[in-house]
């Protein structure tokens, strides 16, 4: 069985939706010289927007946890050698306290500290922008919406958790903390919150994305974090990984366990996870309940919510709120993930007890997984590049609250393309997978004529992801679709709980 060090080498360790057109005037929301509508756009004399009715839209006060409002509440994480539910002793050596009761709580409701929302303020309210002339390229009656969080300093929805985090552990006297980062958007922005709060910071890169994305390591280093490539001679589950493949692309289940295993035997050092976990998913609830706001504030409802799934981060932060509405029957949009072909945690997965690294060292989660020693072929999209998905993401699919479809990377890129030559922004490759799934779902609306309004998760500008784009424009790449063999074998690792 995989080795738990983790475990072993430290204590053992209400709102009002119209439905409708837009009908905002000059006074309520701004016309951009590009014709979008900006909606909420920061301002920072104020912190607020003028929104509809004059309705002044604010950075939220609280995060929503939608453990609260769901039927049925989700599995507990285990203990990987007990099997019992995992305490918050358990998770002691990596988390600070008030993550770990984040994690495990069950509030509906979570103030955001002052000291967070005062550095949300540097980028917070995001803007959300009506795609029009996308719209009229694809020549359909859907209306696109997209919830655009590139304007954070590190470039996607990543710091929004990023800052909370690093202000905790401040708050409990921490002062390195260690990470995991594929794409690089993850760990450079937790380099961005550990700079603004003087914390020292240490990433493992995944090594496909190190060697095609040197600026994003060069951001982390910017901001002064420590980088490695990953897997790295530096930890025990690095060179058992590198001694059986000395050319390995890594993968962020790998990342991770090299990560844990530093925080794991070093007392003064704790870890930090850009997804997957409760507590991150919690932190980026800002993304939809501004959303909320600001589709009120324009009488509009989405009858289709799209994000693009890695560990869930960006799609449940946007979709949690939205789902409390549908939840509670005043709304009833579709809430649809996209992942990659070549790593379809959700649609070819199975539901069951995985560990959340390669190694085996983290408690074991209920979630989609294609089991944990999968490495996923290195597509561009590196930050989707993980074999399992968010627990709380996998219970709300199993539960039949969305639905979910994989594309392949080609079409991304061909959807992130059409979308950089009408709307300007350079997606990065993980929500390309979105805007992918957003123009089949305008395409069909064209067939069908019908005029829904389509709301996208748009997480991330690609300005580092350009070596992508080239291979792209140049014809040279390939669609590296779903492993089947690979992945079978790899599921074939997954504990077998009965047995337990
Ligand atoms: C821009 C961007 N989008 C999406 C993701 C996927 O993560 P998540 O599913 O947690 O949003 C990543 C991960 O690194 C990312 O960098």
């Amino acid at each position: 069985m995989a080795q738990s060090l983790l475990f072993s080498s430290k204590t053992i360790c209400s709102n009002h939706f119209l439905k409708g057109e837009e009908t905002c005037g000059l006074s309520n929301v701004f016309k951009t010289s590009l014709g979008h509508l900006k909606l909420s756009h920061s301002c920072r004399s104020t912190k607020t927007t003028t929104c509809a009715a004059s309705q002044p839209i604010e950075v939220p006060r609280q995060w929503y946890n939608l453990i609260a409002d769901l039927p049925v509440k989700p599995p507990p994480a285990l203990h990987p050698k007990t099997y019992k539910p995992v305490t918050p002793q358990d998770w002691s050596p990596l988390f600070p306290e008030e993550l770990i009761k984040q994690e495990n709580s069950d509030a509906r409701f979570i103030d955001i500290p002052q000291e967070v929302i005062d550095v949300y303020e540097l980028w917070r309210p995001t803007p959300l922008i009506r795609a029009k002339r996308l719209e009229k390229l694809l020549d359909t009656p859907a209306k696109i919406y997209y919830k655009y969080e590139g304007v954070s300093p590190a470039g996607s929805h990543k710091p929004n958790t990023a800052v909370p985090q690093v202000w905790y552990n401040s708050q409990e006297g921490i002062k390195n903390v260690v990470t995991e980062t594929g794409a690089g958007q993850w760990g450079s922005s937790l380099a961005f919150a550990c700079s603004l709060f003087g914390l020292n910071c240490e990433v493992w890169q995944v090594r496909a994305s190190y060697d095609q994305k040197p600026y994003r390591k060069l951001m982390m280093q910017t901001w002064g974090a420590k980088v490695h490539p990953s897997p790295s001679t530096i930890t025990e589950a690095g060179r058992r990984i590198l001694e059986k493949d000395p050319a390995s692309p890594g993968s962020l289940g790998i990342a991770i366990s090299e990560a844990v295993e530093v925080a794991a035997k070093n007392p003064d050092t704790k870890y930090c996870l850009g997804s997957v976990l409760n507590h991150v998913l919690l932190h980026q609830t800002v993304i939809g309940e501004e959303c909320i706001k600001q589709m009120e504030a324009i009488g509009v409802t989405p009858d289709v919510i799209i994000g693009c799934t890695g560990g869930g981060s960006n799609f449940g932060g946007l979709a949690f709120p939205f789902i409390r509405e549908k939840l509670a029957g005043k709304i009833n949009p579709l809430i649809r993930a996209v992942e990659p072909a070549a790593c379809p945690s959700l649609t070819k997965g199975v539901y069951a007890y995985d560990y959340g690294d390669t190694a085996g060292m983290t408690p074991l989660m209920k979630m989609h997984t294609l089991g944990h020693d999968f490495i996923p072929d290195p597509i561009h999209a590196g930050g989707l590049r993980y074999h399992g998905m968010a627990p709380l993401i996998s219970h709300v699919y199993d539960l039949g609250f969305m639905e979910a479809f994989a594309i392949p990377q080609i079409e991304c890129f061909r959807g992130a393309i059409q979308f950089a030559r009408t709307e300007g922004l350079i997606p990065a490759p993980e929500p390309a997978h979105a805007i992918a799934a957003t123009i089949r779902e305008a395409l069909h609306c064209k067939e069908t004529g019908e005029s829904k309004v389509i709301l996208m998760a748009m997480c991330g500008h690609g300005h580092f992801d350009l070596p992508a784009y080239d291979k792209y424009l140049q014809g040279s790449m390939v669609d590296l679709s779903y492993a089947k063999e690979r992945i079978q074998e790899s599921m074939a690792n997954i504990p077998n709980m009965s047995q337990k």
